[in-house]
């Protein structure tokens, strides 16, 4: 929170820090559901951990949200209560440069040309594709090409590493394959990039159903904890958690997927391995177990929330949106106009 109060110098450290050509880290989190637990682990808290060796870039990509029906005016106040929560985990405004995606418009310009190389069979065989279009209906033609534009959020800036949970490296893959194909055909134009998945909390589970992901769009949010609910839900949703019946806490994702997640859950946050979780809490019951996770979880979100709350009603927000803004606009620029020279555009 310091740093909301210091003066606004996020633009000259961001500079420096490109000046010092470290590699780049780009990530961001979609808008379309309250940030998770799962979202901390997966992705936000390994940026804030990423912040110090590389040179960050962490977005909110709103564009994203609207593969899926939104309601607009609830999208909107979610965009600014992500990047309020992005900073009140740890990702601090002075290493990171942090804007929205829909406020730069080459994401979707690229978006196109990327479109046009990459070849209906490969989108095709985008796992979260399949699974998302079989539960709705209605399915757009967004939510088909969308790991296209994440392919430009990424390429557009030369990203080295994108840190993200299991379920988007196939999507970073992507990524990989089309750069390659575009640099192939037409010179050396994009960095391939690559994911960086966490090692103990990659696929956090819903609580209630711990066979599958723990995700912001699930209907009941019943096993889901998100980052704002209050202590009592939070306590609530833990204690009910389902897991087996024979009482032994071990570290077994396949038979045992409950007690796994929610040692996975409490070694993330404690950051040890899931091992070391187990030898911890050997000789505890399951009821026992919930507990001390749930104080856990507790412990940090209630810290994450009193951060929020002061950065939330701040004016600082605009400025470091503006700034990141300004930033990413003109790298954007660039690498676009070398595409549209490339490929043969207009007057570029
Ligand atoms: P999204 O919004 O579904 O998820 C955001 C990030 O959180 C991770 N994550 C999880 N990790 C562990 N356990 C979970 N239960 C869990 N749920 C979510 C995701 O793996 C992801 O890293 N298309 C992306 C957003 C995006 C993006 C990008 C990411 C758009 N452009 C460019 C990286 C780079 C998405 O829908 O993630």
């Amino acid at each position: 929170v310091n740093i909301l109060k210091k003066k606004s110098y996020y633009y000259i450290i961001n500079k420096k820090r490109k000046c010092i050509n470290m590699k780049r880290v780009l990530t961001g989190l979609q808008p379309s559901g309250e940030l998770t637990l799962g979202s901390l682990i997966g992705s936000i808290s390994q940026m804030v951990k990423y912040q110090e060796e590389y040179e960050s870039f962490m977005f909110v990509p709103d564009m994203h949200a609207i593969t899926v029906k939104q309601d607009p005016k609830l999208l909107k106040e979610r965009i600014i209560k992500n990047v309020a929560l992005y900073i009140a985990c740890g990702l601090d405004p002075s290493k990171n440069t942090i804007y929205i995606q829909s406020e730069n418009l080459y994401h979707a310009n690229l978006s196109w040309v990327l479109e046009c190389h990459t070849y209906i069979g490969e989108a095709s065989r985008m796992t979260q594709f399949k699974d998302k279009s079989k539960k709705q209906e209605n399915v757009t033609v967004g939510l088909f090409t969308y790991p296209i534009l994440m392919a430009s959020d990424i390429l557009l800036y030369d990203a080295d590493y994108v840190p993200v949970g299991i379920d988007q490296k196939q999507h970073v893959e992507l990524a990989r394959n089309i750069a390659d194909r575009f640099n192939k055909m037409y010179g050396d134009t994009f960095k391939l990039p690559e994911p960086l998945i966490p090692e103990v909390g990659a696929k956090i589970m819903d609580l209630s159903d711990p066979t599958k992901k723990m995700s912001k769009s699930d209907a009941t949010g019943k096993g889901v904890i998100y980052l704002l609910d209050d202590e009592k839900t939070i306590r609530k949703k833990i204690m009910s958690a389902v897991t087996d019946s024979d009482n032994k806490v071990i570290y077994d994702p396949i038979n045992k997927p409950g007690i796994s997640n929610l040692l996975t859950i409490y070694s993330s946050l404690k950051k040890i391995d899931a091992k070391k979780a187990e030898e911890h809490f050997k000789d505890y019951n399951y009821g026992n177990l919930k507990k001390e996770v749930a104080d856990t979880v507790v412990e940090t979100l209630l810290d994450i929330q009193n951060k929020y709350n002061e950065i939330i009603n701040s004016d600082k927000l605009n400025e470091i949106l503006d700034n990141g803004r300004e930033i990413t606009e003109k790298i954007a620029k660039e690498k676009t106009y070398e595409v549209f020279k490339k490929v043969g555009f207009g007057r570029y």
